[in-house]
């Protein structure tokens, strides 16, 4: 179990990196599966949960080349349609594989991906609309076998927009002579920058970022480069991470739109921001201030920025309500932060009423997921004297050297890899 023991109590200043996104990489090296060529991308973040997914591109054929933050993937041999379920278990969101096998062989077959510790996360609406576009499912208690002749137009609406809904729909339907079109799509950034590395292989969508997306087959993708976008819940975390230390941070390599929402709840908490092209600069007040927010889909707040914006608050001068829309279990990280001293009463399972507290105390903590772990890492950077985080594999899935850059600015963060 590795794990990371923070000397916390100090303020952090100065300037950071943010790291390519994790959640515009996952779909982009599934897309790269469609065109049987050689993909190049730059800024791909150095996670376990990309590392995960070329594991799962090798064992269906794909031949890959990664040098740290870049990757040449050649995926011209893969012939397997079928997703390992080891891997499918290490990382649920490697369903929307799927949709790019279906686009270059017409079938695929993969297990259930595993829920995890912030909901049951079904892929009810993957499958169901996969039907709407002629893909026929057998599901046994293995596996789940999809195929069709080919993808059939059709405009579909989808009952709730989901990111990983919208990606997998978008994916399926890039080759042939169909045309598709999605309604209550999902208008992340991360699905624009989808688009735009399908665009640039030569594929036909549009309307990415709006709720009505429309995909034209194209016969055949081709060679392409691509620089993947920066991770902007990383840019939140590390802005928060200067916020509950009341010092002053500067996050580099960001786009300041993706987090336009957070920004202004980060300046609702007496926070004073200054945006730039491709940076945002975070000087925090002496006292914050409490704020009530609730997660929605793009572009209102992301449900990934909740638990440690919720984190920031339980030192807020004040109360505090955060109601939690999009996953069922997403405030369970703040049962461990209660060994800290937060003071947070949980109304109905989505709202948590947060009652501001002075400060933290030191703790052993054990963390149960990725933002959950982020969140107690903001915390322990917060209180006096020593905090150890366990389980941080969590962590490692979806930050790169978050301990490095936290150091950069000032914290002392030591890494353990634990028994
Ligand atoms: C993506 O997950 C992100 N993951 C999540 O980030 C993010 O929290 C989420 O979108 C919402 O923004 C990746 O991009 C790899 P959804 P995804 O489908 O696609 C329900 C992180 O911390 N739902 O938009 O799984 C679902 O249960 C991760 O980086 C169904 O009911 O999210 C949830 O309540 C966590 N049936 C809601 O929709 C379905 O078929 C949103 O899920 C699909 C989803």
């Amino acid at each position: 179990m590795k794990r990371y023991i923070i000397k916390g109590g100090k303020r952090l200043f100065g300037e950071v990196d943010v790291s390519g996104s994790k959640n515009a990489s996952l779909p982009i090296l599934a897309a790269t599966i469609i065109s049987g060529k050689k993909s190049k991308l730059y800024n791909l973040p150095d996670i376990e949960d990309v590392r995960v997914t070329l594991e799962i591109l090798k064992s269906l054929g794909a031949k890959v080349k990664k040098d740290s933050n870049k990757v040449i993937i050649d995926s011209k041999c893969i012939r397997c349609t079928v997703i390992p379920d080891n891997l499918m278990r290490k990382l649920r969101s490697s369903v929307i594989i799927a949709g790019a096998i279906i686009a270059r062989f017409k079938e695929v077959s993969f297990t259930y991906p595993g829920g995890c510790d912030i909901g049951a996360r079904p892929i009810d609406l993957h499958l169901e609309n996969f039907k709407k576009i002629g893909i026929k499912i057998n599901e046994n208690c293995r596996y789940i076998e999809c195929k069709c002749d080919k993808i059939e137009s059709r405009n579909i609406v989808l009952d709730f927009p989901s990111v990983g809904a919208t990606e997998n729909l978008v994916l399926a339907s890039v080759i042939g002579n169909q045309e598709v079109v999605i309604n209550n799509a999902a208008k992340e950034p991360e699905i624009i920058d989808l688009a735009n590395f399908l665009n640039k292989m030569g594929a036909k969508v549009y309307g990415a970022g709006t709720n009505s997306i429309k995909i034209k087959g194209v016969n055949s993708l081709k060679e392409v480069s691509y620089k993947i976008m920066p991770d902007r819940i990383e840019a939140s975390t590390l802005l928060i991470a200067g916020a509950i230390t009341s010092g002053s941070v500067k996050v580099n390599k960001v786009n300041p739109e993706d987090i336009s929402v957070v920004l202004s709840k980060l300046k609702e908490t007496g926070c004073e921001i200054t945006v730039e092209k491709q940076s945002v600069k975070l000087i925090a007040p002496a006292k914050l201030r409490p704020v009530n927010f609730k997660t929605t889909p793009y572009p209102g707040f992301p449900t990934d920025v909740q638990p440690m914006f919720t984190t920031l608050l339980t030192l807020a001068k004040g109360t505090s309500i955060v109601t939690e829309n999009i996953f069922e279990n997403r405030f369970k990280f703040l049962q461990e932060l209660k060994r800290m001293g937060i003071k947070i009463t949980e109304i109905d399972g989505k709202t948590v009423v947060i009652k501001g507290v002075r400060k933290l105390h030191q703790a052993e903590l054990y963390a149960t997921d990725l933002r959950g772990a982020a969140s107690m890492i903001l915390a322990a950077l917060a209180a006096k004297g020593t905090t150890t985080v366990n389980n941080i594999e969590y962590l490692l899935r979806g930050y790169e050297c978050l301990d490095k850059k936290l150091n950069q600015l000032g914290a002392d963060v030591l890494r353990e890899e634990g028994d």
